[in-house]
């Protein structure tokens, strides 16, 4: 990347303490830096400490063969144990694990001991179905709890889940299903999704009509919706016959550090999708390490919520995982933020107490673009530290989420990772961190990460280039699944010796990392290099502004142009002069050299279901082509909409 002008971008100034009586009961303080930086194994073996080891590891990292990983590896746990058992042991078997909040409103709390119970009945109904340690298990489920004790069964037992977004096809889960060779499906009749149920089942039995599928022996089925869905005796069981029936004991046998624990397919850009492989100790030390410090949980006191689907990592690590591995109280949400109206979400946290809050940048401009006055409506005091991940969040959205969900109040944490990194890597610490709207910062405690340039040689403060870890870490993938090769040439063959993210990012000058988006996503204009994110940045911090997309179209002067999608705050019409006014605006925030060629309103952008926007449709819009892939959009009419807004092309 040209440094000149990414030196020059991004002059965010704001500046937020983190409020006192955060800083007085902190988790984490600055200490767990030195800590840390003095002796970072050390450091590590002492997070494996939180957990609940059947036999405690001797040794922390085992780095003889790079990149091939093992943490903790003589050390033996199992983890549904760490995650509800022990918490029973404990004597907080009343506390309430789970309050689950359907999207018709029905709603149910379950308590530490009704998990236990529940999670063992499951486990037992596995085992009945012949599924065995090492055994492959699909998932595809909506939000429900029956989706969290599923996946703490598989655990138990040692049947590494895969779990797939309950939104994908029929096809995808084919994919899925015969990459991992998964033995049993787990699913919903279906789910609630925006006031009506949303059948899953139909989706399952197409996927097993594959050749691929033919190892599935067995479809177990949750009564979610009561609609009507086809049946295969013999192969298809209910979960309220085959788990309510079962023994509420189970017996958790412990595996080792390094027994595998979860597939979970990322779809990337190109390619088949990547297996990404995690395993059980290194995996859960740094879960729940990060969910301890960068929430600052306190489990008597807090309720936390992650509005994540579990078919993310963020689901897996922040719902699942970590949460329960640190006896949290937790709510699951199961439909979306505007059912049946705009305040849902704000209405949740109201009626929960909900303390601490983690969502991603797509959600939070959503909630921008409604306006202030629907928030406004809600009691959201309970609220202490709001939490973003996903994608770069804007230093607009972020003083937005600050200031209208936080009340002004409660610190923002920015969490770079990534389904391959499986925990938090980069992020502030709400008690630590003098906070800089729209930058992650600062690389936790424990974790080395730097921005490097072309030749991998590390930039200096002020400038950009590529986001690289440098030292392995617990929760760090072991493979994609099945394929060695790739998990060598995605990561680890760009630069000698580090992981590289595929990130482009920026250190400023006091070596806070800024990200920068993916580096496919950078644009090449009249030979400087400037990313979408910033100049996306620049038009959000235009009052008229709730969400904009950047894309580099192909151009014959500057090699690139750049072409901007925006969506208008508060619905009013599009006024006069208002696209003059978004260039001279960027020019003025960012220099004449990122000034967009071409500004276009729209009403929605297109984004896959994770909620990222795909740029790459837009840049065939911009540069009049036949669209591509549309598969992964939550919307594939989104895309009609825009192109119907087009005017003739340049
Ligand atoms: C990619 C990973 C991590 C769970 C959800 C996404 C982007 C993620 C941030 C952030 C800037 C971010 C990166 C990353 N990303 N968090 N706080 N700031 N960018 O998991 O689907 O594996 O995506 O999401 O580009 O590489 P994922």
């Amino acid at each position: 990347m040209s440094n000149e002008s990414l030196a020059n971008l991004m002059t965010e100034t704001r500046r937020f303490a983190p409020p006192a009586e955060v800083v007085a009961g902190a988790n984490v303080t600055a200490a767990a830096y030195e800590a840390a930086a003095e002796d970072r194994l050390g450091y590590w073996a002492e997070q494996a400490r939180r957990l609940s080891w059947e036999r405690e590891p001797t040794e922390t990292l085992d780095w003889s063969n790079p990149p091939f990983a093992k943490w903790f590896a003589d050390g033996r746990l199992n983890v549904a144990y760490n995650c509800v058992d022990r918490h029973v042991e404990a004597g907080n078997g009343d506390r309430v694990a789970i309050h689950f909040e359907g999207e018709p409103g029905d709603s149910r709390a379950i308590t530490y001991a009704e998990l236990q119970r529940e999670v063992s009945q499951a486990a037992n109904a596995l085992g009945e179905l012949g599924v065995a340690t090492g055994d492959r298990v699909a998932i595809y489920m909506p939000m429900i709890p029956e989706a969290v004790i599923a996946m703490l069964a598989c655990a138990r037992i040692g049947a590494p889940h895969s779990v797939v977004f309950g939104a994908f096809s029929a096809d995808a889960l084919a994919t899925r299903i015969e990459d991992a060779d998964a033995r049993v499906v787990i699913t919903a009749d279906g789910g609630y999704r925006r006031g009506a149920p949303s059948a899953l089942k139909p989706a399952v039995d197409e996927a097993l009509t594959r050749p691929g599928a033919a190892n599935v022996r067995n479809v177990l089925v949750v009564r979610r919706t009561g609609q009507d869905i086809p049946w295969t005796s013999g192969r298809d069981v209910w979960w309220h016959e085959a788990v309510g029936r079962q023994s509420t004991e189970h017996t958790p046998e412990a595996f080792d550090a390094e027994h595998p624990l979860f597939i979970l397919y990322t779809s990337g850009t190109t390619g088949k999708p990547k297996g990404i492989l995690h395993t059980t100790g290194g995996y859960l030390t740094q879960v729940a390490y990060t969910h301890h410090a960068v929430f600052d949980l306190k489990p008597e006191t807090d309720v936390y919520w992650c509005t994540a689907d579990i078919g993310w990592v963020t689901g897996h690590s922040y719902i699942v995982y970590g949460p329960l591995a640190n006896g949290a109280t937790e709510v699951l949400y199961e439909g979306t933020p505007n059912t049946p109206h705009n305040g849902r979400w704000w209405e949740i946290v109201e009626k929960y107490g909900v303390t601490l809050l983690y969502t991603a940048p797509t959600a939070i401009r959503t909630c921008m673009k409604w306006g202030d006055d629907i928030p406004a409506r809600f009691d959201l005091s309970s609220l202490r530290i709001l939490g973003s991940v996903g994608e770069p969040i804007n230093p607009e959205a972020w003083i937005w989420y600050r200031k209208h969900i936080g009340g002004d109040r409660t610190p923002v944490v920015d969490t770079w990772w990534q389904t391959e990194t499986g925990a938090m890597m980069i992020s502030p610490l709400p008690g630590v961190t003098l906070a800089k709207p729209g930058s992650a910062q600062t690389p936790l405690p424990g974790i080395s990460a730097t921005v490097v340039d072309d030749d991998g040689n590390e930039v200096a403060n002020g400038s950009g280039g590529y986001l690289t870890l440098t030292e392995p870490w617990p929760s760090m993938l072991r493979t994609i699944w099945g394929d060695d090769q790739r998990f060598l040439d995605t990561y680890w063959s760009r630069f000698e010796g580090r992981y590289f993210a595929g990130d482009g990012a920026k250190k400023d000058e006091d070596g806070d990392i800024w990200l920068l988006g993916r580096v496919d996503d950078v644009m090449l204009v009249s030979g400087h290099n400037i990313s979408t994110t910033e100049v996306e940045s620049a038009l959000v911090s235009h009052p008229r502004i709730a969400e904009a997309a950047v894309v580099g179209a192909t151009d014959p002067q500057t090699t690139q142009a750049i072409c901007a999608f925006v969506i208008l705050r508060g619905g009013a019409p599009q006024e006069e002069g208002l696209v003059e006014e978004l260039r001279a605006h960027v020019s003025k925030e960012l220099g004449p050299i990122a000034k967009p060629k071409r500004i276009l309103a729209v009403e929605e952008l297109p984004k896959t279901r994770s909620g990222k926007i795909m740029r790459r449709l837009l840049r065939d819009v911009a540069e009049n082509r036949e669209l591509g892939d549309v598969t992964t959009l939550t919307d594939p009419a989104v895309m009609d909409l825009i192109q119907t807004k087009l005017p003739s092309a340049p």
